[in-house]
């Protein structure tokens, strides 16, 4: 049922007053707006108070953390130079992509189409839907001012640019993939598939470990554990490179296969180094490796995450240590930093003090997509609408499913019910 349109002529004439009001008074409610100085309204953002609240204030969230919005302002910059503005055209999604077309109305979300996720090559399609859309979802419904209606095309494939050459939200990008909004990936929900319920209770059990092992006490060898299944040229010359090591402990796991040397993500971090290393795109495990109080250790990356420009290779703000692709300096830097515990303890402390404690919270993470869905916003070059009208008959179809319908019934139970949910 839920395929096929729904008719509720009433709430689209109720809509169109509520928008009218918004649309007059669109800030009306924004402590913001009121231009209240900053220093009238000091706010510091204390972690274990609000790295759980969602509700912060636009002044809030860029007093918490300046510079994360850089990307998506980059991004919206580049757009507005090369392109103008965003057209309905560029927002319709092609079908069996792993794409959503979402709409947000009045401050709630729709699915406008679905695209086909059956044909996805996704693995875990599902668990990347419902997570994707419950970060956006939760970051809508805690906005303590209103949210500009948008409608937008999002890819929840590794590879954004492999579902469409056009514009869309994604998880990662290269540099030069201008069309692709970075935004944060599922497992800031959840990632099931591999074992983790939630990013919170992942970050709990982490925190955990490091509150009973300081760094100094931690394994003082670089750990990896993986698969040289994806991105072969990479982590093969990581197992190479890492053999009979004594600072290194790298082994290959592979799920399924060759289980014997399975380590926990938390178990990860009772190591004072960890590996980082791209798969098929970005790697998913990594920013779960930014929570440890311990030495992320990363080849120069490719891919490009939300947070990810926040990285600093060097310097006083050094925050973790950067090799090359062919890891040809790793066992240098490593000796180096044997050699030097002291800079590389405070290297793992400010890691953890600004990915853990900071700029990879739930909290900015809702920061984050209220801004993305600002900077959208003033890109879009059409309104967003909730209803198709019949030009025949006047009779008004409600264009997409709302999350609280989604969420309670997909997938269905045929799949022959999937597919598209409304005509574009
Ligand atoms: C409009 O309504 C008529 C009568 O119900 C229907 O036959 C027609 O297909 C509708 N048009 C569209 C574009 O849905």
């Amino acid at each position: 049922m839920i395929s096929r349109p729904l008719t509720v002529t009433v709430g689209c004439l109720l809509a169109f007053v509520l928008f009218a009001r918004f649309a007059f008074f669109p800030t009306a409610t924004s402590p913001d707006a009121q231009g209240v100085p900053a220093e009238l309204n000091p706010w510091t953002f204390v972690p274990a108070q609000h790295a759980k609240l969602h509700s912060l204030s636009p002044s809030q969230c860029t007093a918490s953390f300046p510079g994360l919005y850089d990307r998506i302002l980059a991004t919206a910059g580049q757009r507005t130079v090369e392109n103008g503005l965003i057209t309905y055209d560029e927002v319709r999604i092609a079908s069996g992509r792993c794409m959503l077309q979402v709409l947000v109305y009045e401050g709630e979300l729709y699915i406008t189409d679905l695209g086909d996720p059956l044909e996805c090559y996704v693995s875990n399609g599902r668990e990347r839907i419902v997570a994707t859309l419950s970060l956006i979802q939760r970051a809508i419904a805690s906005s303590p001012q209103p949210v500009p209606n948008i409608e937008f095309p999002l890819s929840y494939d590794d590879l954004p640019t492999r579902s469409t050459p056009g514009v869309t939200w994604g998880y990662t990008r290269k540099e030069t993939e201008d069309n692709v909004w970075l935004m944060p990936d599922y497992g800031y929900w959840s990632w099931w598939a591999i074992g983790i319920p939630s990013f919170n209770s992942m970050s709990r059990s982490i925190s955990a470990v490091d509150a009973s092992t300081p760094w100094r006490k931690k394994i003082p060898r670089a750990v990896w554990r993986g698969t040289p299944h994806y991105a072969p040229a990479l982590r093969e010359k990581l197992i190479e490179t890492t053999k009979d090591k004594p600072w290194a402990d790298v082994k290959t796991v592979t799920i399924g296969q060759d289980e014997r040397h399975f380590l926990s993500l938390n178990d990860h971090c009772r190591y004072q180094y960890v590996l980082q290393t791209e798969g098929t795109s970005y790697s998913g495990r990594f920013k779960f490796l930014q929570l440890c109080n311990s030495v992320t250790v990363s080849h120069k990356l490719e891919y490009a995450e939300f947070a990810t420009h926040l990285m600093n290779p060097s310097g006083p703000k050094q925050n973790f240590i950067q090799v090359q692709r062919d890891w040809s300096d790793l066992e240098e830097k490593m000796q180096y930093f044997e050699r030097r515990p002291k800079e590389a303890e405070a290297i793992a402390a400010r890691s953890r003090e600004l990915f853990a404690d900071r700029y990879l919270t739930p909290a900015a993470v809702s920061c984050y997509l209220r801004q993305m869905i600002e900077a959208w916003a003033k890109l879009q070059g059409f309104e967003p609408q909730l209803c198709d009208i019949n030009k025949t008959t006047g009779a008004k179809t409600m264009r997409g499913v709302p999350f609280e319908a989604f969420i309670v019934s997909f997938p269905q139970e045929k799949p022959g019910e999937y597919g598209r949910f409304a005509p574009g």
